[in-house]
């Protein structure tokens, strides 16, 4: 969950560089951020604890250095523990990102042996490792291949040392992308740092090591350290796509892209989608997910039922473990990601593989992890999703769904125009007048402790997704519910004046959810109304057009606008809520 950002070759302005590389990554973690770079023959290291935007370094120029920002696994959120960390010599540095699962038993050895550590982080062991390795002669590369091999659990590494001006990085799960530039090379945890630099990285895999020097970038089998020709991929440089623009937040020009996002969507991913339905079409499948995409995935269970009258399994990635000796041999497992680095996502796809079933993906950044694990996959092209918060990948992946489920039932045509009318609905929906009543909501909600959203069939995981968006952005403690799930203990928690949210489409679910919101009302609640139709019960009448089986879609951006206008309220960062990161690239 941490960004890297490194580069070596000839002197730049190198501190600037690597902050502005390592702002780019900031979504990754963002409790605090250090660079090191070459001083002649020593590292010069600027750490600080907070965001990057607007500081500046009094490290400049140099031919060599790197960066990380953090979230904080093990160690509190302190400059000491900020990366990189540097042996005791003073001649190597590290950044890491993952977890070293062994690092207490290496790190009493360290000390056993003499050296003195400067943090209580479970990488700082790689630095002194490092330095016993090179001590003994070897070149960096032999010794980080030497060191990876003692390290247990998912990590990626990038060393420096300032006397060969080398940079060398591995990794086992957590993702490392690379490429040369004339006369040098730059290695990041994510393209999307590199595309300023680079025409075409290349994504290391497990079990190779990335060689960086002055030469360029080269790629040995970490076991054998003999060559490697890696596959390149060629960035796409346009960087508007990530930038702000005008907008005050990535979460406001993320919520806003929706409706361009999905009437893409219906016609560049078609032929993906139909690949994908021919495979879920014949064989049992199961969807996997985490946060906002299992929330997705949970809605596709009730698409499929709707629309391909076909069962389909869904299980947290996380709690895969426990089922995959479930899956049928030709079973299909369908994983559904944003970022396609999420690690439960990634051990689930793999165990899912062990068992030989087929593996499709539903993701959004292309060359990722997951996308290069699958035999199938829809890549979302939602662009670049940099808050935190999965907005406009949450309503891509449900309108895929929803076009994989009427693709099995052979009417693709007919979902591409329930999604076409749900980008018409969102686009009118984040008019100014419809915002400014959401807006208001939000004044009204803004300091409560809790709040609570209902749904029941379609909208069931629409209101969980919801409670997710809220409590995200805003630290409101908001939870979703199936509405009939009320009076079995939920409605225990509801006293005079809790906000509730009531999904009430104009569907066979209404009648009962009214039911439902009128047992709220009864114990004092405040009942806001989120639908096609007003009802005497609602306090508030979120008004959101009828669009039939894709109104999880429309469903999502009363809760998106909500929570942010809460957020801002409470004085949050919409882009960056506390203790959060983009990528959960840890267990
Ligand atoms: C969503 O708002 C959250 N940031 C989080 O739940 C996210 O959906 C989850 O971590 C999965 O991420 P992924 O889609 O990149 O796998």
């Amino acid at each position: 969950m941490c960004g890297v950002f490194g580069y070596v070759g000839d002197p730049v302005d190198l501190g600037d560089r690597l902050l502005s590389g390592l702002q780019t990554l900031e979504y990754r973690g963002y409790d605090s951020w250090g660079i090191a770079l070459a001083r002649d023959q020593a590292i010069a290291v600027d750490k600080r604890i907070g965001r990057i935007a607007g500081v500046s370094t009094a490290l400049s120029g140099s031919d060599i250095g790197f960066g990380h920002t953090r979230w904080a696994t093990h160690g509190g959120v302190t400059e000491p523990n900020a990366h990189p960390h540097l042996d005791c010599s003073g001649r190597l540095a590290i950044v890491h990102n993952g977890i070293i699962e062994n690092h207490r038993d290496l790190r009493a050895e360290l000390l056993a042996r003499g050296h003195a550590f400067r943090s209580a982080t479970d990488s700082e062991v790689v630095a002194h490792l490092l330095e016993e390795q090179v001590g003994q002669g070897r070149n960096l590369a032999s010794a980080v291949a030497n060191v990876f091999a003692r390290l247990q659990g998912l990590n990626a590494i990038v060393a420096m040392d300032v006397v060969s001006r080398q940079l060398v990085a591995t990794k086992h799960v957590s993702p490392l992308v690379a490429g040369s530039v004339d006369r040098g090379a730059y290695i990041a945890s994510d393209a999307l740092a590199l595309r300023p630099h680079l025409d075409q990285v290349v994504y290391l895999e497990d079990g190779q090591l990335a060689l960086m020097d002055r030469a360029g970038l080269r790629v040995v089998d970490r076991a054998t350290l003999q060559w490697i020709e890696p596959a390149r991929v060629t960035l796409d440089r346009n960087l508007d796509d990530a930038r702000l623009g005008d907008h005050p937040h990535f979460m406001a020009k993320e919520m806003a892209e929706q409706p361009a996002v999905l009437e893409r969507l219906v016609i560049h991913q078609r032929p993906q989608i139909e690949a994908m339905a021919e495979a879920v079409g014949s064989t049992p499948t199961t969807l996997i997910g985490c946060g906002t995409a299992l929330n997705a995935a949970l809605t596709g269970r009730y698409l499929f039922a709707r629309i391909a009258g076909a069962g389909v399994d869904v299980v947290a990635a996380s709690e895969f473990a426990s089922f995959a000796p479930l899956l049928r041999p030709d079973g299909m497992v369908l994983a559904l990601s944003q970022s396609g680095e999420t690690v439960d996502v990634l051990e689930a796809v793999k165990a899912a593989e062990s068992y030989g079933a087929r593996l499709g993906a539903i993701v959004n950044t292309p060359h990722s992890s997951l996308d290069r694990l699958v035999d199938l996959r829809v890549l979302l092209g939602a662009g670049p999703e940099q808050c935190v918060l999965a907005t406009k990948s949450y309503t891509a992946k449900v309108a895929t769904l929803l076009l994989l489920a009427h693709a099995v039932r052979g009417s693709y045509a007919e979902g591409a125009a329930l999604v076409v009318r749900a980008a018409e609905a969102l686009a009118r929906m984040l008019e100014p007048g419809s915002v400014a009543e959401i807006q208001q909501l939000a004044n009204r909600i803004h300091s409560s402790d809790h709040l609570f959203v209902i749904g029941r069939g379609l909208a069931y995981p629409s209101a969980l997704e919801a409670a997710l968006k809220i409590k995200e952005v805003s630290y409101i403690h908001a939870e979703g519910f199936a509405s009939g799930e009320l009076k079995h203990g939920v409605i225990a928690l509801v006293s005079d004046g809790t906000p509730c949210l009531v999904y009430a489409p104009a569907d066979e679910t209404r009648a009962d959810v009214l039911s439902g919101a009128a047992e709220l009302k009864s114990r004092g609640a405040f009942i806001v109304g989120i639908g096609p139709e007003p009802d005497p019960i609602f306090d508030i009448h979120l008004a959101v057009p009828e669009t039939g089986d894709a109104s999880p879609i429309v469903n999502a951006l009363p809760a998106q606008l909500l929570g942010y206008h809460t957020a801002l309220l409470r004085g949050n960062d919409p882009d960056r809520p506390r203790n959060l990161a983009k990528s959960v690239t840890v267990k």
